[in-house]
This record gives structure tokens, sequence and C-alpha cells, in this order.
């Protein structure tokens, strides 16, 4: 499969370095439009073609898929190019900044018989793929809420916020992990590093069924955390992904009803105490997984996990926090993906 990368800055470098070790993949041609980070390419991969010209590229006919790694706002213009020269597309998130680009984006693609799929690489990572499996498990019960918390100094981004950027990845996670789409969510954020671009993030997001979700992400926070917890009415499952070794624990503790408890006024509740243990996870890098389900999708023609519908309904939900936001925190509806 002959594909060009468009994009080669901090997050672009990974898909170079993948798509050219993975045997599935030919990395013809690098595009971006700094002439320095060319040079860079040139450098360390004299075969790869380099250019500043994404619309030259797309339009050669040696070009099978592209995967588009440039910043959020300009995926769109990039993305609609790509369809119209009838490339395979694998879009980095947030597939564009509007829902209804996204949609139209989709569609597109669909018309015109090319795969779209969204770089919503932790629905490749194999200990997100372990904690669905887990909270599938009749010993798991039924799951309350889901939390997430993903924290650091930065990077800090021109072109979206801190909810954007990083909250995209846990909207994935949470409706991936439950098979259900938000009905509705109330968010707050702060601008403490500039105006008009909040660096830090709480949302709290409702399910079907009452399970909540809820996400804090910020760019000013020393402490880095990358994690998300499930509890469930048997366990707690817990996904860090900082942590090499047990990236998933499972605690098998939690609140029973006493069934045995003779009147209303004895005590109702057990504490249930039981093992805490780390489950074996065979871990590939999730990217060097994203890029074969590209390829897959492409070749078998299957539709890929995380394809233009889930990217819209991601970013259908970004929007939705976005305006919930501007409110102090009102309640906003999601409309449902059709
Ligand atoms: N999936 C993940 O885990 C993950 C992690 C980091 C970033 N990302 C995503 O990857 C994308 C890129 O992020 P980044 O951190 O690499 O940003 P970056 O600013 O470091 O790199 C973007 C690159 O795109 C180039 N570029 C911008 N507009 C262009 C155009 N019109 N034509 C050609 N080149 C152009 C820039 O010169 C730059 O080199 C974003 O959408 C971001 O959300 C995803």
């Amino acid at each position: 499969m002959n594909i060009a990368l468009i994009g080669c800055g901090y997050w672009g470098k990974n898909y170079l370095r993948v798509l050219d070790e993975l045997a599935e993949t030919n990395l013809v041609e690098v595009v971006d439009q700094n002439p320095a980070v060319l040079a860079q390419v040139k450098n360390k991969y004299p075969l790869i073609q380099t250019s500043t010209d994404y619309t030259a590229t797309l339009a050669k006919s040696n070009i099978d898929a592209v995967v588009v790694a440039t910043t959020a706002s300009t995926h769109l213009p990039i993305a609609e190019e790509a369809i119209r020269n009838g490339k395979h597309l694998l879009v980095e998130k947030p597939l564009t900044i509007d829902p209804a680009d996204c949609l139209r984006l989709t569609e597109r693609a669909e018309k015109a018989g090319v795969l779209l799929m969204v770089g919503h690489t932790f629905l490749y990572n194999d200990s997100v793929r372990k904690m669905k499996d887990i909270l599938k498990e009749d010993a798991s019960g039924e799951i309350y809420y889901l939390t997430a918390r993903r924290n650091h100094l930065g990077t800090i981004r021109e072109d979206v916020s801190a909810l954007w950027d990083l909250a995209a990845h846990d909207i994935a996670i949470f409706t991936y992990l439950l098979d259900q789409e938000p009905l509705s969510l109330s968010a707050v954020g702060g601008c403490y590093l500039r105006e008009g671009r909040e660096d830090v993030c709480f949302m709290t997001l409702n399910y079907p069924g009452g399970v909540m979700g809820h996400i804090q992400v910020s760019w000013v926070d020393a402490n880095k955390v990358r994690e998300v917890i499930a509890i469930t009415g048997k366990r707690r499952v817990l996904f860090n992904d900082l942590d090499s070794l047990e990236s998933i624990r499972v605690f098998e503790k939690g609140i029973s009803f006493d069934e045995g408890a003779e009147s209303f006024g004895e005590f109702q509740y057990l504490l249930r105490d039981g093992n805490i243990f780390s489950p074996k996870v065979e871990r590939k890098e999730p990217l060097k997984n994203q890029c074969l389900h590209f390829v897959h999708c492409i070749e078998d023609g299957s539709r890929p996990v995380s394809d233009g519908r889930n990217g819209t309904m991601v970013v259908r939900v970004l929007r939705a926090a976005s305006e919930s936001m501007r409110q102090h925190g009102k309640e906003v509806f999601i409309e449902k993906s059709a």
C-alpha cells in the first residue's frame, strides 16, 4: 500500500517511523509546509520523497492512501482534497472542528468509495481492549460510572483547547467501553494561561441506563496522569497508561446489599473484600495496531472501529461540551448518530 503522510510535526514523526517500519505499508512521500521538517526527513529517510504542497501529492496516481497528521483546523480542506482524488484516508483526531463538516466528509468518502478512518489511537491500545473484555465478564457486574483524568503541563496548542485536544481520547474510550453514546453533558472550563482557550476542563456525561462519565483534562497540572477507571457493581477496573508493567489493575472489592438482613433497621450493606490483580496484556504499539487496521480495512472493505461516524460522534460531544462551558455548565443534549 503506497502511503503519503501529510504533517510531520510532533505526532506525524511517529507515523513516519511506524509507516516506514511496517512491512504492509510503503511510505512514498512526506508533505509538510515547513521545509526544515522536510530536511530532517530527507536526512534520515533519503528514499522518501518530500513536498510542501499536499495538492500536488494527492494528485499523484501512485499514492493509494494518505495519513493526515496536521493541526486540527487544517484537517477539513486536506481531507476534502484527498477524497476528491480518490485516496483512502486516515485523519488524526479530531476529525475536524465542526460536526457538520465531519458528517459531510464521512458521506463524501462513502459516496466516493474511499475509506475514512480517524486516529482515535486508544481504540487500538491493547490495554483498553483488555479493559473492555474485563468489563464484559459476568464477574464485573453492571457498570455504574467511568472516570478519566488526562493531566500534565502542555502540550499547549494554538488552534484548539485542552478539551478538544485531550478529552477527544476519553470520549472515544468511554463510547468504546460502553457501546453507548452520551445523551447529555455538562462541562466547565478555565482559561488560566490565556484568554478564550480553556486549558482545564471538567465534564460530566450521562449515558443510557443512568451510567455516568466524568472527564478531567488539564494542560497546567505538573503531575502527569493518564488514567481511566470503571466502577462496576463488583469491581474497580483501572487503566493506567503510564504503568507499563501493570497497565490494568482489577479490584474485586465493593459494596453489596446484605440479603440476609432480617429487618430494615439492620445494617443492610456489606463491604466486600477480594483480590486485586493485574492481568497480562500483550502490549503492541497502539499506532502500529491502528495503521495495520487501516490497511486491513482498505484491503477487505471492512468498517474501521474509528470510522467517520465514530469521529463525528466525538466531535459532536466536544462541540456540546464547548457549548456547555460557554453557558457555565448548563446541561446540553447531544444529537444521536444516524
Ligand atoms: N492520537 C494521538 O494520540 C495524538 C497525539 C498527538 C497529536 N495528535 C493529533 O495529531 C495532529 C498533529 O498534532 P501535532 O502535535 O503533531 O502538531 P504539530 O504542530 O507538532 O505538527 C503539525 C505539522 O503539520 C504541518 N502542517 C500544518 N498545516 C499544514 C498544511 N496545510 N500542509 C502541510 N503541512 C502542514 C506543520 O508544519 C507541522 O509540522 C493533531 O490533529 C493532534 O490532535 C494525536
